[in-house]
């Protein structure tokens, strides 16, 4: 046991560095692989959630590549997600778009769930657009309805900056104070109030799942502020804060989780609200995209 610690990935310098070298490379190389295949620069990097892979279909000159044939990419174990990305044009910009992400749940690292950010960056992505499903909190949510979310809660028990910083890759202390950006929100609440659909913004908290919550726990994730709550998500954001990309998430809520009205949900039904939400989105996401040029610049550095 001694013996494992002082052997261990964090103990070592010399692991250490050549850890943090791997990352860059191994970034680098799935870059490469995505840019044999695609060869337009990407603006708009998308994941989309739990049910929500119906806006990959609208994406035009599409090239599909399963996550199995990107290296370093690990391969999604959710039934319910497809596992690949679909880079393409999407109202007349070049996007990519994860059609099946990776959850800290199935058991990856937080580095490994957030790796595909990385390597989005490193494409040319500019902006994230993140969807989920989530649970809602607020007795002021029903289902399917969309929340755009505007601060977030860590509340997974992890960090995927967590260890040596690649300086090259961003800060070792980020920023935290907006990392959804204000401009991308109003944007966003702007396109779902001209297609009439109801959006509300809101604060989700990240937990790390599988389980969904006790009545306890939904009653103090309410108390401590938030709105929603879902097991994905918060790990890309704060990547993509660290590496400096404009983001917008939008969430479906599938469940409504009062504390002391709580109803039993099976995944199923939980599914089913997603894909009615999905088709929503499906309608907004591309009606954002299509307004992109009309964008003010970062407020917040
Ligand atoms: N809790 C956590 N994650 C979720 C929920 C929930 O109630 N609904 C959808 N994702």
């Amino acid at each position: 046991m001694r013996e494992g610690r002082a052997h261990s990935w964090l103990g070592d310098p010399q692991q250490r560095s050549a850890s943090v070298e791997n990352l860059q490379q191994r970034i680098e190389e799935a870059c490469r692989a995505v840019r044999t295949r695609f060869h337009a620069v990407p603006k708009i990097g998308i994941i989309l959630g739990t049910g929500l892979g119906g806006l990959a279909s609208q994406i035009d000159q599409a090239t599909v590549i399963p996550y199995g044939e990107i290296p370093h990419f690990p391969e999604s174990t959710v039934e319910s997600h497809t596992g690949q990305l679909v880079c393409g044009r999407l109202k007349g910009l070049n996007v990519v778009a994860m059609e099946g992400r990776f959850h800290f749940y199935e058991g990856y690292s937080m580095q490994e769930v957030t790796f595909p950010v990385r390597v989005m960056k490193a494409l040319g992505v500019e902006i994230l657009l993140l969807t989920n499903a989530a649970g809602g909190m607020n007795h002021q949510l029903q289902l399917a309805d969309i929340v755009i979310i505007e601060d977030h809660i860590n509340l997974m028990g992890d960090n995927p900056l967590r260890g040596r910083n690649d300086d090259r890759l961003g800060p070792r202390f980020p920023d935290m104070a907006e990392p959804y950006d204000r401009q991308l929100i109003s944007l966003a609440q702007r396109c779902a109030l001209e297609l009439g659909v109801s959006a509300q913004k809101g604060v989700f908290v990240g937990v790390a799942g599988p389980n969904l919550e006790t009545r306890a726990e939904y009653r103090m994730l309410r108390a401590m502020g938030a709105d929603i709550v879902g097991m994905s998500t918060v790990p890309e954001v704060i990547v993509a804060a660290h590496t400096g990309l404009r983001v917008l998430a939008l969430s479906i809520v599938t469940d409504i989780c009062l504390p002391d009205a709580l109803e039993p949900v099976e995944i199923k039904k939980i599914l089913a609200v997603a894909a009615e939400g999905g088709e929503r989105l499906a309608r907004l996401i591309p009606r954002i995209i299509e307004q992109l040029d009309r964008l003010p610049p970062r407020q917040h550095a």
